[in-house]
C-alpha cells in the first residue's frame, strides 16, 4: 500500500522539546502511517527516547502539534495515549519481573470473576489468554503463565509486550530498541513479530541503531541527528552506507579518516 492512498494514523507537525534550556528536538515533523514500519535511526542522544515520549503521551511538546487520526490532539498522560491506541514498550523496563507472565499481560486491565465481595483476579483465563496470545506470535516455549517475567529471556520480554499490544487493539506499537541488548536470533524473532504486527495493520514505530534491523523490516526511515531530523526516505530509497554515514555525522567520519592518514604517514616517515 502506498502512502497516497493512506492517512496517517499519528503526525508530529514542527514538534520541538526543549529540557531546561537544552533543545532535545527541534522541530521535528514525522508521519505514521498503519500497516507500516517506521524505523526511528540517531546515534545515542538524537533524541529518538524524547520524540516518543512525546508521540506517548509521555512529555508534551514544548511547541509543534501532534496529530491523531487527523485531529490535532493534546495527549493528557501516557495512559490517554494509551487508551486511544498508542502502545509504548520504552527502553528500559517497562515489564514487571516479578509479576506473572498472565498478570503482566492484564496489568491495568485485570479480568475478573465472581461479583461483590467475590469479585476475584480471573488467573485463569489471564493465564491462558497471555500464553495463547504468544503461541500464536511464535513463542512456543511459553506455555505456563504462572512463569514470572523475570524468567524470561529478553526476546520472549519483548514478544510479550507485543503481543499484549496486539490482543489489546493498539493502532500504534511504539518500541524503543527492542533489539539492542538481544542476540542474533532473538533479535531475528523479535524482527518477525514486528512483521506480524505489522501485516495485521498495525502501526510500528521502531527506534533503533542498528540499521541492518531496520533495513530488515522498516518501510519508512527517519534519521536523527542532534535533534533535528536529518533526512527521512522510503525504502529503497537510500543505500545501507548512506545511512551508515548520516548516523555517525558523515563529517565526523571524514575528519577521523584525515587524522588517521596523516598519523599513518607520520609512522611511515619514522620507519
Ligand atoms: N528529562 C530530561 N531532562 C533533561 N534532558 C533530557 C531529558 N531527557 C532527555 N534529555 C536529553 O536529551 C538528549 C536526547 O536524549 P534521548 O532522547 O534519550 O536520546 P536517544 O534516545 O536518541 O539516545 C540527551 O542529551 C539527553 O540527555
Ligand atoms: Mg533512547
Amino acid at each position: 500500500m502506498t502512502k497516497s492512498t493512506k492517512k496517517p494514523i499519528l503526525r508530529l507537525k514542527n514538534v520541538s522539546k526543549v529540557f531546561a534550556g537544552y533543545q532535545a528536538l527541534n522541530d521535528v515533523s514525522l508521519d505514521v502511517y498503519p500497516g507500516q514500519v517506521l524505523c526511528l535511526l540517531g546515534d545515542n542522544g538524537a533524541g529518538k527516547s524524547t520524540l516518543i515520549k512525546v508521540l506517548s503521551g509521555f512529555h508534551e511538546p514544548t511547541s509543534g502539534t501532534v496529530e491523531w487520526d487527523g485531529v490535532e490532539t493534546k495527549f493528557k498522560s501516557p495512559k490517554d495515549a494509551n487508551e486511544r491506541g498508542i502502545a509504548t514498550v520504552h527502553q528500559f523496563g517497562g515489564t514487571f519481573p516479578l509479576m506473572s507472565i498472565g498478570r503482566s499481560f492484564f496489568v491495568g486491565v485485570e479480568p475478573t470473576k465472581g461479583w461483590g465481595p467475590f469479585k476475584r483476579f480471573d488467573r485463569k483465563y489471564a493465564n491462558e489468554t497471555a500464553v495463547r496470545e504468544m503461541q500464536q506470535l511464535g513463542i512456543t516455549r511459553i506455555t505456563d503463565g504462572e512463569r514470572l517475567i523475570g524468567s524470561l529471556s529478553g526476546g520472549e520480554r519483548q514478544a510479550s509486550a507485543i503481543a499484549r499490544a496486539v490482543h489489546f487493539g493498539a493502532k500504534v506499537l511504539i518500541l524503543d530498541e527492542p533489539t539492542a541488548a538481544l542476540g542474533v536470533k532473538e533479535a531475528t524473532h523479535v524482527l518477525r513479530i514486528i512483521m506480524q504486527a505489522k501485516l495485521k495493520g498495525i502501526a510500528v514505530i521502531l527506534v533503533t541503531h542498528n540499521v541492518s534491523h531496520a533495513l530488515t523490516v522498516g518501510d519508512h526511515f527517519a534519521v536523527l541527528i542532534r535533534g533535528q531530523k536529518a533526512d527521512d526516505f522510503a525504502k529503497g530509497e537510500r543505500t545501507r552506507d548512506q545511512i551508515t554515514d548520516l548516523m555517525a555525522g558523515g563529517e565526523a567520519m571524514a575528519e577521523l579518516e584525515a587524522e588517521l592518514n596523516t598519523l599513518t604517514g607520520t609512522i611511515n616517515q619514522i620507519h
